[in-house]
């Protein structure tokens, strides 16, 4: 018996693993920024040299001529665990998994030089043109890291679309263990965090903070939502400003309508649901008649937050679940039961375009 390992053209992995994979440019480049993170770099920069040209620099572990062999030129098969410790201290939890990643280069460009250098080890260079790679060694490097020059751009990286760039990054990075720096000419910014601290009153009615572990949700929320001096009038007993509860998820689910499912059935789906945490921000405009009809205490909060819920695993978000898409389905459970908020049984569901924040989960521990 013979075994046999499959022969491909550098070109058509970068065309299917690259050019096709991507649905556009920034997700491309996040693909880089993910690797320096899981390279334990404290900082990566973007920069525009000019319209036909992207230099990504990277101050991580870098990879000397052993990784390039190893790594970077194996295809579909990742050596990264799951969490590592950086030099500040902070405990990361690596985003690669899959091993294809580097393949967003192909996507971005045509030319590619990677200069790379590991602590004690000599300085690398590999180039490609996606039909040929060659490596040498570059004993002009001094700083361990990673510096990728992308040449011939596919796309014009106009002023806007670097903009867009980093409100892009803005919302798919949640961490502050690597500062991103993008730099287009006269433009140098760094990517801040997307949320604000919630505070409720001046940029959501409600913060909802929610933790699911090992079957119990627990679940606090701070609310200035309605004009307390009135409001209190109708509901003496209740703490217009705080909530507390956890509920046991099982108990909540079964006989539930809506999750139609009970017994073991829902015992073993609840079983792989893993632990979760989630950080959401209330909010809603109101009209002049609303507000007083609730008894708002607000027609709108002086600040408002962008509307979407992202779900994060660790430090980055899963991609298509950026705040665009309704995948928690409100405004599925809006339509099925509108009730206005006046409706007796309370049936009123928070709208789709009332709630932003964010979920969080985490790579599974193995
Ligand atoms: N900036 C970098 N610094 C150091 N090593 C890197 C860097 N970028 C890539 N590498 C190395 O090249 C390998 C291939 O990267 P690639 O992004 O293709 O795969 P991955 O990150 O392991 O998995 P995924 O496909 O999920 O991103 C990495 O596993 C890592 O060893
Ligand atoms: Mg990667």
């Amino acid at each position: 018996m013979e075994y046999l390992k499959y022969s491909i053209e550098d070109s058509t992995i970068a065309e299917l693993l690259g050019v096709q994979n991507f649905s556009n440019d920034e997700a491309a480049v996040l693909e880089l920024v993910k690797n320096a993170y899981d390279a334990n770099a404290l900082i990566v920069t973007l920069d525009f040299i000019d319209k036909t040209t992207l230099k990504i620099t990277d101050n991580g572990d870098g990879m000397d001529s052993e990784d390039i062999k190893k790594y970077w030129m194996h295809i579909g098969k990742s050596n990264k665990g799951y969490n590592l410790i950086d030099t500040n201290n902070n405990v990361r939890v690596q985003a690669g998994a899959k091993g294809v990643g580097r393949f967003a280069l192909s996507r971005l460009g045509k030319n590619i030089q990677l200069y790379s250098k590991k602590m004690e080890k000599d300085g690398v260079v590999w180039k490609t043109d996606w039909n040929k790679s060659t490596l040498d060694s570059d004993s002009s490097i001094e700083n361990k890291g990673t510096c990728i020059v992308i040449n011939n751009l596919r796309e014009k990286w106009t002023l806007r679309r670097v903009e867009k760039l980093n409100k892009y990054l803005e919302k798919t990075y949640n961490d502050t263990a690597m500062k991103i720096r993008i730099i287009a000419n006269e433009y140098d910014e760094f990517v801040r965090p997307h949320f604000p601290k919630p505070e409720p009153g001046k940029n959501c009615r409600a913060n909802i903070v929610l933790k699911y572990n090992k079957g119990i949700l627990s679940v606090s929320l701070l609310l200035d939502e309605f004009d307390s001096y009135e409001a209190i009038k109708y509901c003496p007993e209740m703490d217009l400003k705080t909530f507390n509860s956890e509920v046991n998820i099982f108990d909540e689910f079964e006989g539930n309508e809506i999750v139609e499912m009970e017994g073991e059935e829902l015992a073993s789906l609840l079983e792989k649901l893993g632990d979760f945490s989630a950080n959401l921000l209330f909010n809603l405009n109101a009209t002049k008649q609303d507000k007083e009809k609730f008894l708002y205490k607000y027609l709108s909060t002086g600040e408002s937050v962008d509307s979407g819920v992202i779900l994060y695993r660790n430090a980055f978000s899963i991609s298509s679940f950026e705040g665009e898409k309704d995948w928690l389905g409100l405004g599925k459970r809006t339509r099925k039961s509108p009730a206005a908020a006046s409706h007796p049984t309370g049936a009123w569901r928070v709208r789709e375009n009332q709630i932003s924040g964010y979920v969080l989960i985490d790579k599974k521990k193995i």
